[in-house]
């Protein structure tokens, strides 16, 4: 990462992730331009999955940007469909094609729930999900032989409750890198946080602008988090918008945040999100917390997420 100014933090295997990130989730055929912008405004932290189809639009991107990969954090993520031990190295062989590098800085397990094994991402029956019985413990150990490979720089989670994450620190050999979970002004888990700083393990956060992405039913019918009168007041001071507030609350406590668009003067504005914020206005914002969550999809997966964590509707 040479020469890159802006934030880092270093992660428990030695490597450093950039703070700032760039998110590809939706816009599938306007992420190669995202992303090339984003790579022309700074951001040298890139976020994808197999499931969002973005991979090859980040490395087509990457290609035109003329940015050295070493120079680049770039993150994917295990599939659900691909949790059988035997699927994990062709699934990540895959990712690898398709993001046309021969590493990952970072490969994630997307959520902790299986589907059924096969080609089909979202295999289903009479419109329902057909789910598998790996078990993530079983998942993760095969995610490990990858770092032996060297396929992978780091290798983490997503989207674990506690108790998830408990059994999975007992059972492996690999602490987890990174938890890349929703993670935002009003929903700031702060218990669960100092959990992972316990563990050394680097939070990212991910929908940093809470229900600012539109495919999140809950949450449209109040006004949009950044918005918030808090994060607008504070912006005023160091001459920032809200959403940029809500990225340096999320710096100044040493997560990684990685927020999403397709829109060039956004793209450039987000990444000045990372300023250095007064620890008074941090504070300020930790109490804004509604313990609001808005990506739950237990009722589609099959699987009850987050069930020990706050904003777990009842
Ligand atoms: N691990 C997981 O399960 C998981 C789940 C969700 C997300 N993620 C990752 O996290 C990334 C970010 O989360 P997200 O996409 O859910 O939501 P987000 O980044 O919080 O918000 C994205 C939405 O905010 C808009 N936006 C962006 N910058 C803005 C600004 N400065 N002012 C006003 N609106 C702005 C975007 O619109 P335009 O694009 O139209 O500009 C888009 O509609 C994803 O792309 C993905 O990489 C991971």
């Amino acid at each position: 990462m040479a020469g890159y100014s802006k934030s880092k933090a270093q992660l428990n295997t030695g490597a450093e992730i950039p703070l700032i990130g760039f998110g590809t989730w939706q816009d599938k055929d306007q992420q190669a331009d995202a992303v090339f912008e984003c790579l022309k405004s700074g951001y040298r932290h890139i976020d994808t999955a197999r499931v969002y189809g973005t991979e090859k639009g980040v490395a087509e991107a990457i290609e035109r940007s003329n940015v050295p990969r070493g120079d680049i954090f770039l993150t994917t993520k295990l599939w659900n469909n691909s949790h059988h031990p035997d699927d994990v190295e062709k699934a990540c062989d895959e990712s690898l094609g398709f993001l046309r590098t021969d590493y990952l800085d970072l490969y994630l397990m997307h959520w902790p729930s299986p589907f059924k094994r096969g080609d089909k991402l979202r295999p289903t029956k009479d419109d329902k999900i057909l789910t598998g019985d790996s078990d993530f413990v079983d998942t993760y150990k095969a995610m490990e032989k990858l770092v032996d490979s060297g396929k992978v720089k780091a290798i983490g989670i997503s989207n674990f409750s506690r108790a998830e994450l408990e059994r999975l620190l007992k059972e492996t050999s690999v602490v987890p890198a990174v938890h890349q979970m929703e993670l935002h002004p009003y929903l700031a888990q702060h218990d669960f946080v100092d959990f992972h700083k316990t563990k050394g393990i680097h939070i990212t956060q991910y929908s940093p602008f809470g229900n600012s992405n539109q495919v999140y039913t809950k949450g449209q019918d109040i006004s949009k988090l950044i918005d918030d009168p808090v994060l607008v007041d504070i912006g005023k001071k160091y001459g920032k918008n809200g959403a940029q507030v809500a990225l340096a609350w999320g710096i100044a406590h040493g997560r990684s945040v990685i927020p999403k668009s397709k829109t060039p003067s956004r793209i450039k504005a987000n990444f000045e999100g990372d300023f250095k914020l007064e620890a008074e206005d941090v504070k300020k914002i930790d109490s804004l917390d509604k313990k609001l969550r808005f990506n739950d999809p237990s009722s589609s997966f099959g699987w009850n997420f987050y069930s020990d964590l706050d904003g777990k509707a009842s």
